[in-house]
């Protein structure tokens, strides 16, 4: 385990916190949430929101783990008690909601490892064999293979997070990511050449609000603190290993940034695949899955290029997962002395593997369990991301607004040396202290309008 306020290098800490917030949120969940909630308008308030609300809390989230030096359920005791307030539900919540995002998250990566073995595999066969092998309808009618690859990938993870974050993969996927990024830029470049483009960036970047739906606000700001992991302990617990001299704001703000451009990047290039093949329904969990392998396979070297994809995506997959283990970990060890990590992290690891059963098998045994329409994979998603997700961000920011002084924020926020200058400073206390928590609360509001109109 990492020794506290050890990351050897800054470099270190950006690895991780970019590689835990940039996953299957930014290239799996990200465009489909968009073509649910009507493409422009959505993604608009997408980006504003992440850059207005997210950052802020990011940065809030880092500095309580930085100050406190402590991971999300002691860091939040320790607010609570200097506050004299219960703080004790927020942590606790964090870390409950970590341990099934993790469980439903490794379903999702099981898809991927499916994807990329089967890439694999193709690289032998013919092209009408291949496009058998790349075919989504088998995997998703075969609830128990989906849940022996999501075990498989909570065995992985549980493997690398006992070998510590540091040896971990870090260096391996440092490698890797530069060839991610050249991956994308050409899949970018040929998806542009699609004759769809121009519709794709109407609907991407013209912004007609009347698509927006009471709901979206809340679609949006779940997205938002999924995809930059705010509202889970994991920045507290990244924040913890931050050295003295680091300065959180700028760190905080770069993450945001990175993770947003990249969530823009999926969109732009997942799209025009997605026009092009027009029956596919946009606002599918399985949109990726459905429109990509299919679209790689029908390009001059297309199993090659897709397997180094999946493998890649799976890199990216697994980084987050680490991140959300070592939360739940990291969590029961600094609250239980006694518990050693090894079996803290073998325990985290079946518990969420426990909790896979459901969500693995909501396509084909589980099929016709619907509430309010929706899957149980796409009701557990909703539930947690949508109400959950938000309310314990709002929580951990509150625990941190009022367990911190004055002095104490003022100290940690301001640096002369980066010119972060006063005025910066009072914009972020609005932020945490009106702006999110009357957001928050307005996506709330107009959710639970929206389930109210749904139902009767
Ligand atoms: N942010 C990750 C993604 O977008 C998901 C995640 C959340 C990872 C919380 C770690 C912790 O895929």
């Amino acid at each position: 385990m990492l020794k506290r306020g050890s990351w050897r290098t800054r470099f270190g800490f950006y690895l991780l916190a970019v590689g835990s917030a940039c996953g299957l949120g930014n290239l799996w969940r990200f465009p489909y949430v968009v073509g649910e909630n009507g493409g422009g308008a959505f993604i608009l308030l997408y980006v504003f929101l992440a850059l207005a609300v997210g950052a802020p809390l990011l940065i809030a989230e880092l500095m309580l783990g930085k100050n406190t030096r402590r991971s999300v359920i002691v860091a939040t005791d320790v607010m609570g008690q200097k506050a004299k307030q219960p703080f004790r539900w927020v942590g606790r919540l964090a870390v409950l909601v970590t341990v099934v995002v993790f469980s439903y998250y490794a379903v999702i990566s099981g898809w991927v490892l499916h994807f990329m073995t089967q890439f694999f595999i193709s690289l032998f066969l013919d092209v009408e064999g291949a496009a058998n092998k790349t075919n989504l309808a088998a995997l998703m009618s075969n609830g128990w293979l989906q849940l022996m690859l999501a075990s498989a990938h909570i065995l992985i993870t549980v493997v690398v997070v006992l070998k510590g974050v540091q040896e971990g993969l870090e260096k391996w996927i440092s490698y890797m990511m530069p060839l991610f990024a050249a991956l994308v830029a050409i899949l970018l470049f040929k998806s542009f050449s699609l004759p769809s483009t121009p519709e794709v960036m109407r609907f991407l970047f013209y912004p007609d609000f009347s698509k927006l739906t009471l709901s979206s606000l809340g679609h949006a700001l779940g997205h938002v603190f999924f995809t930059l992991s705010v509202g889970f302990g994991t920045m507290v617990t990244f924040g913890s290993y931050l050295r003295e001299e680091d300065h959180v704001p700028t760190a905080g703000f770069r993450v945001a940034l990175v993770d947003t451009l990249i969530s823009l990047l999926a969109v732009v290039m997942i799209f025009p695949v997605a026009f092009q093949a027009s029956n596919v329904p946009l606002t599918d969990p399985a949109l990726m899955f459905e429109v990509l392998p299919r679209y790689l396979l029908g390009i001059p070297g297309g199993a090659l290029f897709g397997l180094a994809f999946f493998v890649c995506l799976y890199l990216a997959a697994l980084n987050a997962s680490i991140g959300l283990l070592e939360v739940v970990v990291s969590n029961l060890v600094d609250r239980n002395k006694k518990m050693e990590r090894q079996k803290a992290t073998w325990l985290s690891g079946a518990a969420a593997l426990s909790l896979a059963i459901l969500p693995a098998l909501s396509s084909s045994v589980l099929k016709s369990v619907r509430i309010n329409g929706r899957s149980l994979i796409e009701s557990l998603d909703s539930l947690l991301i949508n109400w959950l997700l938000p309310l314990v961000a709002l929580g951990i920011l509150w625990a941190f607004y009022k367990g911190t002084s004055e002095k104490e924020k003022e100290i940690s926020f301001i640096d002369r040396e980066k010119f972060v200058s006063y005025s910066m400073y009072s914009h972020w206390i609005v932020i945490l202290k009106w702006v999110a928590p009357a957001v928050i609360l307005i996506g709330f509001l107009l959710q639970v309008v929206a389930l109210f109109q749904n139902v009767y």
